[in-house]
């Protein structure tokens, strides 16, 4: 086989590939619903990973370095989770939200900017709980939802909503360290 009849086989078998995985989505759900329903997953880790990234930055005061730095890598984490819903929104033909500036309004959880005060800990810390508060809601529905009809979605928002329940419980944790 020449070079390029193997790259159009592989290309040919992705292909394929892809379009008997929609094909299976779509004889149970319509594909175009499971799009929307991972946009608004993937727009909510977006503003929650800049409301934390940024928060990060902003913070300061006494107290303020252990809180900075689990912004940091939970801005990231929320990023990766970004990029694994965007992955699937493109698996199903689908386009992850390209306009930036609508993403606070095709999410469900919006974005809270850190508070003016870059000391007032409690208040950042209750906006990121309520934040993965929203989001906890909001994929546990999903799971439930695909759980007989998209089992590699379904598995998705599994899988992120394991992370997020534990990132609540690192907050509360935090939160309840705070001094009065
Ligand atoms: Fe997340
Ligand atoms: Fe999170």
């Amino acid at each position: 086989m020449l070079i390029n009849d193997i790259i159009k086989y592989e290309t040919d078998l992705k292909m394929l590939m892809g379009k008997k995985g929609i094909e299976i989505v779509a004889a149970k759900i319509d594909v175009n619903e499971v799009i929307a329903d991972l946009n608004k997953a993937y727009a909510d880790e977006w503003c929650a990973h800049y409301q934390y990234w940024l928060a990060a930055h902003w913070v300061s005061g006494l107290n303020a370095d252990p809180v900075s730095s689990r912004l940091t890598t939970q801005s990231a984490d929320e990023l990766m989770h970004a990029q694994r819903f965007a992955n699937r929104i493109i698996e199903l033909g689908g386009e992850p939200e390209m306009d930036f500036a609508s993403l606070p309004k095709v999410g469900g959880c919006g974005y809270k900017a850190p508070p003016k005060e870059p000391g007032n800990l409690k208040q950042l810390i209750q906006d990121v709980i309520d934040a993965e508060r929203c989001a906890i809601g909001y994929y546990n529905k999903m799971t439930e939802k695909y759980r007989d009809k998209d089992y590699v979605t379904h598995e998705l928002f599994k899988t992120v909503l394991l992370d997020e329940v534990s990132d609540e419980d690192e907050w509360e944790d935090l939160l309840a360290q705070q001094p009065n």
